[in-house]
């Protein structure tokens, strides 16, 4: 009905606003609105930490310390350099070692068929046994291994699980394997969907000869404060690049038992590789969701970076309210499939003549509110959720805001209804009103009802390339327009 509109603007400019044609309320479901959309953001720069390798490595006094001692230079260990090492990481690079058992399998298989590529994606999941005799693995799943014993080892954390330390070895276990070209060892959980291009596009930034242990905190405190702001999480997901893993495989076993307290095969993980000196690199693609409840405002307010993973899938309310949590995770998918880098990217528009703010979660939902609302508070995360072990209301390791109890600030809901190609590199996403939201309104004012009326919103949008997450790493902030927006 409507061309898409492209602007560029100054990048020195954050935001411009653009006057609507004004239209009459009746017409508004069907009167096409046009706008241009400003996606602006900050940028975090990223503070990258060399280190050297070398023989000197400090360490607490220890019985198993001897093993660390005679560590080699790091040009010895690390993959043969070959001809192909400088070509650019792709998804045939990456060994990814699920975490897996045979009892949890059947309920979870269907999450991991969400994301697995037969054929495309290499790795496997690993259980602890064999499933039954009579049972035919699926094709569509990665294929199994199941781990080695692991009673020799020592495990002392009275409210964990013994299977942390079969969950630790996955990486050795997968190293061992001895697979040719791979870059990085992504280790996951069963109830982890990845968002397998993102991954590449965010691993490919780093240098897989270079050692890197890459992935996210809890978003809990109270997780952290338990489990180290220097570990990776093991349900998030993490990626070691080759080097490390070597050395990491070389020493873990030895270190298993230097960590017998420690609860879980993420941190015993962190632990060792703290004693190879290598930090943890933090990319907020990777998501734990630790959290309880209802992960709405958490991925409404996604950072600025591409969506890597989510975890607890199968615990956490379904993304969608109408949805069951797989059929919900597949429209999300259906989207991310169009789009990958700009799913959940945050842009916010402003209707001038009506003042109403719009601030849209792309992929996936959309705010409308009948006034003028600033950036940061459409920034800020909802808090539609709890703490992961306690059920309170915070802390949290981003910014939230408590869902307003006048009920005329909270915004009116719309989530992600289809999503189609309008032409080469341009989607258009049909957003719905949500009647069953967790942050419906009930705010009866006059500018509501003129809002309430609005059933859809249209948005048409070209594709992100994955070359705009490169400016992470140099620049501290770019605005550019990439969406223009239907009413
Ligand atoms: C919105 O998009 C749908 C297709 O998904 C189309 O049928 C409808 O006409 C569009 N509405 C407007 C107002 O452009
Ligand atoms: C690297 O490759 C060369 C020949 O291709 C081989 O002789 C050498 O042993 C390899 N080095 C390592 C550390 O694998
Ligand atoms: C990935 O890169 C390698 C080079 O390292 C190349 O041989 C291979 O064809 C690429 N695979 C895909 C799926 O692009
Ligand atoms: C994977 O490849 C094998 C052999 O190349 C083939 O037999 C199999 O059907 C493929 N599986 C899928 C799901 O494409
Ligand atoms: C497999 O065998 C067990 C008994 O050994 C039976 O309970 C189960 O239903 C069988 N499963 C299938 C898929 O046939
Ligand atoms: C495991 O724990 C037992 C009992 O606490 C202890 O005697 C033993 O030395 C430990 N083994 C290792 C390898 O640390
Ligand atoms: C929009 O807001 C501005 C300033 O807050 C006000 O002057 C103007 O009258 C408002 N316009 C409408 C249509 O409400």
């Amino acid at each position: 009905m409507s061309s898409v509109r492209e602007t560029t603007h100054d990048p020195s400019k954050s935001w411009r606003f653009l006057g609507f044609p004004t239209i009459k309320s009746s017409d508004i479901f069907n009167v096409v609105v046009k706008t241009t959309l400003v996606v602006f953001t900050v940028l975090y720069v990223s503070v990258f930490f060399y280190y050297s390798f070398s023989n000197q490595v400090q360490l607490p006094s220890c019985p198993h310390c001897d093993r660390l001692f005679s560590h080699r230079k790091f040009s010895d260990i690390h993959n043969n350099i070959s001809a192909d090492s400088h070509e650019k990481t792709n998804i045939s690079h990456i060994m990814f070692g699920i975490a897996g058992s045979a009892k949890t399998w059947y309920g979870r298989r269907s999450f991991i068929e969400l994301w697995w590529k037969p054929n495309v994606t290499r790795g496997f999941v690993w259980l602890d046994e064999k499933p039954p005799a009579n049972y035919t693995w699926p094709e569509t799943s990665p294929a199994y291994k199941v781990s080695a014993d692991t009673s020799r080892f020592n495990y002392t954390c009275w409210y964990g699980s013994r299977s942390a330390l079969r969950l630790t070895r996955i990486v050795k276990e997968s190293f061992e394997l001895g697979l040719d070209n791979v870059r990085w060892f992504v280790m996951g959980d069963d109830d982890t969907v990845f968002f397998v291009e993102n991954l590449v596009t965010v691993l490919a930034k780093y240098d897989h000869n270079q050692m890197y242990y890459i992935g996210d905190d809890s978003e809990s405190v109270e997780q952290d404060m338990i489990h180290s702001y220097n570990t990776a999480y093991g349900g998030g997901g993490f990626a070691i690049s080759y080097p490390l893993a070597a050395e990491l495989v070389r020493i873990l076993d030895g270190c298993l038992d230097r960590y017998a307290s420690l609860y879980g095969s993420d941190q015993k993980i962190q632990a060792c590789i703290a004693e190879i000196g290598v930090p943890i690199t933090k990319e907020p693609g990777f998501h734990q969701v630790d959290v309880k409840g209802n992960p709405y405002g958490l991925l409404a307010a996604h950072p600025l970076a591409p969506l890597v993973s989510l975890h607890h899938v199968n615990s956490v309310e379904s993304l969608f309210p109408s949805l069951t949590r797989l059929e919900a995770l597949k429209r999300l998918v259906s989207a991310y499939k169009m789009d990958p880098d700009r799913t959940l990217q945050h842009s916010f528009c402003y209707d001038l003549n009506r003042n109403w703010s719009v601030s849209v979660s792309w992929g996936y939902t959309l705010h409308l509110y009948p006034s003028l609302v600033t950036a940061k508070r459409m920034e800020t995360a909802y808090l539609t959720f709890k703490t992961w072990k306690t059920y309170k209301d915070e802390p949290f390791t981003f910014n939230t805001q408590p869902l307003s109890q006048d009920q005329c600030e909270r915004p009116i809901v719309y989530l992600l209804d289809r999503v189609e190609w309008v032409g080469k590199d341009k989607t258009l996403t049909t957003y719905k009103r949500q009647w069953r939201n967790v942050l419906e309104t009930t705010c009866e004012t006059d500018d509501y009802s003129a809002a309430l009326d609005v059933q859809q919103f249209n948005v048409s949008s070209t594709t992100l390339k994955s070359d705009i997450w490169k400016m992470v790493r140099t620049t501290i902030s770019f605005s550019t327009t990439l969406l223009s927006l239907y009413a």
